[in-house]
């Protein structure tokens, strides 16, 4: 079954969203609405995919050519509605074959679905097909209007329709399915005489009814499937509902998500089996996860790779590489860069940014670790600072395998710690560290005997200190 030809109808201004970015642009579940769209009709895999675009122009274009670049656009000036929109798409193609017309504004479609219509289409050998579904509230939608015999008869916007017609609970999906060269006949014929003075596409199925054609509608069993994003609200229940959906084809597919409403993982996520994710958690854009990985709870994972048994705590992480067996957190934050290389350990409170750890190396605490590669094995004491900016530039710093970097260091970059090198505790390291070496860069400590008794007369401390000989305080 060769699909032809897909319409993607998107230029609406989405007045509705109250927004300053077009509403097809608005994302949820880590794609854009149209990016869901266009998901679900690549499974098709149709010849031609013509999007109208409008509203927003260019920056629907630059999206569209980033996540469909075979997908042609074409330019609808003014906002004429769907019939216009569908005109201008048809322009210029040879009208053959079969035409799936989508709203850019349907995240909850699945190909699933469209297969399905098509299917049904092809079978029946019909002129139109328009996927329905019974929608509880069905307020905004199309209604569609059946004859006795349970024939399409018409499509009725919510604004032209009589009280009769608004109380069909039957609505219009905004994909249909055409016979190409009857739509292309019957799409001119279209006229303005409606309460929004606009071209409904929905009234080109009474015209192809009338001029003797055969019309299915096709009630899909979810009406969620349907549901078109118009305002904020919808778009929340939308990003809701793909919520539930992704979470539950995750659990049956083997993963534990402890609380399924408070967790949020994206379309484009991908998560292995025996996973385990806790409370409050965000898995988004590329993020991949292997077997056995615990994350959570209130963990955020954006376009992160997390191998195999790794455990992530109570963290944020991007564009971060952690490896199997990685324990990182709590209170971590990991940026671009980041690379933990197998059984190494990333503690509380420390920030890492293009760096490198290596095997079975451990930053513990309080640290923050940028532009350097570590080796395997070494140990960076708490509250290490890589000092990689001068104030102009970024530096890079080199820790060698094995190597103790003692608490409270400071490597001012640029610098390098030879294998199997100390550092001695609250230095300052401005030059190399040879292997085996140990650097030492603080002032030696002085004690100045009897100072609390002679400055600091009558205070606790000094009838604490007043309790030991001289000889006892000099230690
Ligand atoms: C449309 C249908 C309605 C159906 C509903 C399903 C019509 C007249 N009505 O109503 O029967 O129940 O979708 O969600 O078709 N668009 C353009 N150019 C235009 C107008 C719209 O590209 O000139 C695009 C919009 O960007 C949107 C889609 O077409 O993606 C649907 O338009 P919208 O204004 O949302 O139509 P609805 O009122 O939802
Ligand atoms: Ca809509």
């Amino acid at each position: 079954m060769v699909l032809e030809t897909v319409v993607i109808l998107a230029a609406g201004e989405g007045t509705r969203m109250k927004s300053s970015k077009p509403k097809v642009l608005h994302t949820v579940a880590g794609r854009t609405l149209v990016g869901h769209v266009v998901h679900a009709v690549t499974s098709l895999q149709p010849k031609n995919v013509r999007i109208v675009v409008g509203a927003g122009r260019e920056e629907v274009e630059a999206h569209i050519a980033e996540i469909a670049p075979h997908a042609v656009t074409v330019f609808q000036e003014k906002r004429g509605g769907t019939g216009h929109a569908t005109q201008l798409a048809l322009a210029g193609l040879s009208p053959s074959g079969t035409i799936l017309v989508v709203a850019g504004d349907t995240p909850m479609l699945t190909g699933d679905s469209l297969q399905k219509l098509l299917q049904h289409h092809h079978d029946g050998g019909f002129t139109a097909s328009v996927m329905t579904a019974e929608h509880p509230d069905p307020t905004g939608y199309g209604r569609i209007v059946r004859a006795d015999d349970g024939s399409l008869v018409r499509i009725v916007e919510e604004r032209d329709a009589d009280e009769i017609t608004r109380d069909i609970i039957e609505v219009n999906s905004g994909v249909y399915a055409f016979d190409a060269a009857k739509l292309a006949g019957a799409i001119g014929k279209l006229k303005s005489d409606n309460s929004q003075g606009e071209l409904y596409l929905t009234d080109v199925i009474e015209i192809l009814r009338n001029e003797g054609g055969t019309i299915a509608a096709v009630l899909i069993e979810d009406f969620i499937e349907i549901l078109g994003v118009n305002d904020r609200v919808q778009l929340a229940e939308s990003a809701a509902l793909l919520r539930d959906r992704i979470n539950e084809d995750l659990m049956r597919a083997g993963v534990s998500i402890v609380d399924p409403l408070n967790t949020w993982i994206d379309a484009t996520a991908t998560v292995a089996a025996d996973v385990v994710v806790l409370p409050g958690s965000a898995i988004s854009g590329t993020t991949t996860i292997e077997s056995g990985a615990v994350i959570g709870p209130r963990t955020t994972l954006i376009d992160c790779t997390v191998g195999a048994s790794a455990h992530v705590f109570e963290s944020r992480c991007q564009e971060a590489v952690i490896g199997n067996d990685v324990a990182v957190g709590p209170f971590t934050f990991l940026r671009p860069g980041t690379k933990l290389l197998p059984h190494s350990k990333v503690g509380a409170f420390v920030e890492m940014k293009n760096a490198t750890l290596g095997n079975e190396s451990k930053v513990p605490h309080l640290s923050y670790v940028g532009d350097a590669v570590i080796g395997e094995g070494t140990n960076i004491g708490a509250a290490t600072i890589f000092v990689n900016y001068d104030g102009v530039e970024k530096h890079y710093t080199v820790v060698g395998d094995h190597v103790r970097i003692g608490s409270d260091s400071m490597l001012v970059a640029p610098v390098t710690i030879g294998d199997g090198a100390y550092t001695a505790a609250g230095s300052v390291i401005t030059e190399d560290v040879p292997p085996g070496a140990i650097g030492v860069g603080r002032a030696k400590q002085r004690n100045v005997i009897g100072w609390v008794l002679r400055k600091r007369a009558g205070t606790k401390s000094a009838e604490a200190a007043a309790r030991h000989s001289n000889d006892e305080q000099k230690g």
